[in-house]
């Protein structure tokens, strides 16, 4: 073997659009908690910086978060002819490093793959109360198919659960508000309108349309309104997604699965909205266990459905890719081929 050959490595311009993309992923409060390092191979670490202490102590959603950004990366790749070559949770001293990323190159994409890759720049994260979205059966099947075998559940709650669903969510804002250093951190990431991250005023429903949606995370009021701007009901389907057990790898594996379900909905021209303060207590927690047909571990839920004609809303915001994409100088040795 010639030990001058280098791995093969997308070039630099394909990377950084490829992570740019992949930085379009759904997160927590819109903290973008990820960092790239590009070396021979891709590296995606979770940022601790970046972590809600008051909502996600033990970091579930942070994973969950840059497993969605994989998903993101690998249809962007993949859509660009490169077939990532995926290692979950590889050994590490850096508890932080979540997967390495290799490549090969791919041959043209298959029309679903581009049409998942071109759903990223279109999906946003809708509040609004959504109408029962149209020919759901057939989308329940792909959705079902997409992620099977990834270790993920997809249960549709069904109408019979929304009751106590809505129930639920009302008993734990009530709890919320009685939280002040959640409520810190809610605002902390509300509204601080000249920064990169956080849930900005346009994607926040407005006081008025605040409680249309009660199975919701309650965030301070907003801009976001119907078109005729009075409250409506919120018909949404709602989606439970879940794992056997509740191990790093699940939480990586279940912001993957979320990413797909997002997209392959998006691409469908149906809303969505990942709702998680019901998984952030154990009660709560136990709870959607008791609701779903299986016994796993609740990990998000997902309502969807058809949009409410406000038109597009315009994208959230995301941190700069030199903040989050680094790349590694090659060692000496690299260099020289010794
Ligand atoms: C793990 C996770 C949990 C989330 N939880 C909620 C939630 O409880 N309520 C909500 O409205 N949005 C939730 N979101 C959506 C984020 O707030 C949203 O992705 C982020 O603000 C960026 O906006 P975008 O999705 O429109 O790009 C969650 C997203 C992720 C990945």
């Amino acid at each position: 073997m010639n030990t001058r050959e280098l791995p093969v490595v997308p070039d630099r311009r394909t990377v950084e659009s490829a992570v740019a993309l992949a930085c379009r992923a759904p997160s927590l409060h819109n903290s973008q908690p990820w960092r790239w390092v590009m070396g021979t191979t891709l590296r995606l670490y979770s940022d601790p910086d970046r972590l809600l202490p008051a909502t996600d102590g033990f970091g579930r959603q942070m994973v969950i978060s840059c497993g969605a950004a994989l998903n993101h990366l690998d249809y962007a790749f993949t859509a660009n002819r490169w077939r990532p070559l995926i290692e979950r949770l590889p050994r590490s001293s850096d508890r932080q490093l979540l997967s390495t990323i290799g490549f090969v190159p791919a041959p043209t994409p298959t029309d679903f793959v581009a049409r998942m890759a071109a759903a990223i720049e279109r999906r946003r994260t809708e509040r609004l109360p959504l109408d029962a979205p149209s020919a759901w059966t057939e989308t329940l099947e792909q959705l079902v198919r997409i992620i099977a075998g990834t270790g993920v559940e997809l249960e549709d709650l069904g109408e019979r659960s929304r009751p106590a669903l809505e129930d639920a969510s009302r008993r734990m804002t009530g709890l919320r508000h009685d939280d002040p250093t959640y409520q810190a951190e809610l605002r902390w990431w509300s509204g601080r309108g000249l920064f990169p991250d956080g849930v900005p005023e346009q994607a926040r429903p407005s006081d008025s349309q605040q409680h249309s949606v009660h199975l919701s995370r309650e965030f301070p009021p907003g801009r976001a309104s119907t078109p005729d701007g009075s409250p409506s009901e919120d018909r949404a389907a709602i989606l439970l997604l879940s794992t056997s057990t509740d191990s790093r790898l699940d939480w990586l594996r279940s912001g993957e699965a979320l990413s797909a379900v997002l997209l392959a909905c998006t691409n469908r021209g149906l809303a969505t909205c990942p709702v998680t303060h019901l998984t952030e207590r154990a009660a709560t927690r136990t709870m959607l266990r008791e609701l779903s047909s299986g016994d796993g571990m609740p990990q998000v839920l997902i309502r969807v459905g058809a949009g409410t004609g406000v038109g597009e809303p315009s994208p959230t915001p995301r941190r700069p890719l030199s903040e989050v994409l680094v790349r590694e100088r090659p060692a000496q040795g690299n260099l020289s081929g010794e």
